[in-house]
């Protein structure tokens, strides 16, 4: 699949292994949320477009370059919420736009709650931030909404899918690259990702 993207990177799978574990407790869990988005995003925006920059430096002139793509953030809440601040570390002008999308619990099927994105989007790209793709169903909403909104250029961003979820996204949105810390095996009967981390919103929250 060339557009998926599974980062091997020995920090990532290091962190992965803590996330996973039932033993982390929600302020390790949130902090780990949170490092991990900033590794993914870092591999995930490698192609951000640049323009010519010239600075004085104490020594003379540097000719360097800054970005030119405006980048919106979009966390699927409730669990996309923590990857947010670990983005921003890195882009720190990026605008977020949340969606409220739940996955209702006997159909799997995505239910939109929320969502104030303005008339016009006013960013290049777009990452869409949520740590587990499980069906897809979620993720191939919230896409179809920022394709309606007028971005064409979108990036999904998550921590660890399902062979389901990565199948339905990217045969629904095939120009949309996934991010990945990890393809685990299957969704279980309940569509939970196996052996995954269980609920990423619950253990994040505290809610479990
Ligand atoms: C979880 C998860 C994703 C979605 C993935 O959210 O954070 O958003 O399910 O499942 P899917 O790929 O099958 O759509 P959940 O619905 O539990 O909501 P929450 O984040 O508010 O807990």
């Amino acid at each position: 699949m060339p557009n998926l993207h599974i980062t091997a990177h020995p920090l990532i799978q290091h962190k992965l292994t803590l996330l996973r574990d039932s033993a982390t407790e929600p302020p390790k869990f949130r902090q780990l949320v949170r490092e991990l988005a900033a590794l993914l995003c870092y591999e995930a925006t490698a192609d951000l477009r640049l323009s010519p920059l010239r600075v004085q430096t104490p020594m003379g002139v540097a000719e360097g370059a800054q970005l030119t793509d405006g980048v919106g953030l979009v966390p699927i809440l409730r669990a996309g919420l923590g990857m947010v601040e670990g983005v921003w570390d890195l882009i720190p002008h990026a605008e977020v736009w949340h969606l409220g999308i739940y996955r209702d619990e006997k159909t799997l099927r995505p239910v939109e709650y929320y969502n104030k994105l303005p008339v016009e989007p006013r960013v290049q790209v777009c990452l869409v931030l949520d740590p587990m793709l499980a069906t897809g169903g979620s993720a191939v909403a919230a896409v179809d909404i920022l394709k309606r909104w007028g971005v064409s250029r979108i990036k999904f961003v998550g921590i660890i899918g399902a062979p389901e979820g990565v199948r339905a996204l990217s045969e629904a949105h095939p120009n949309v690259p996934i991010h990945l810390a990890a393809l685990d095996e299957r969704l279980n009967e309940i569509g939970f990702i196996v052996p995954g981390l269980g609920d990423a919103g619950d253990r994040q929250f505290g809610t479990g």
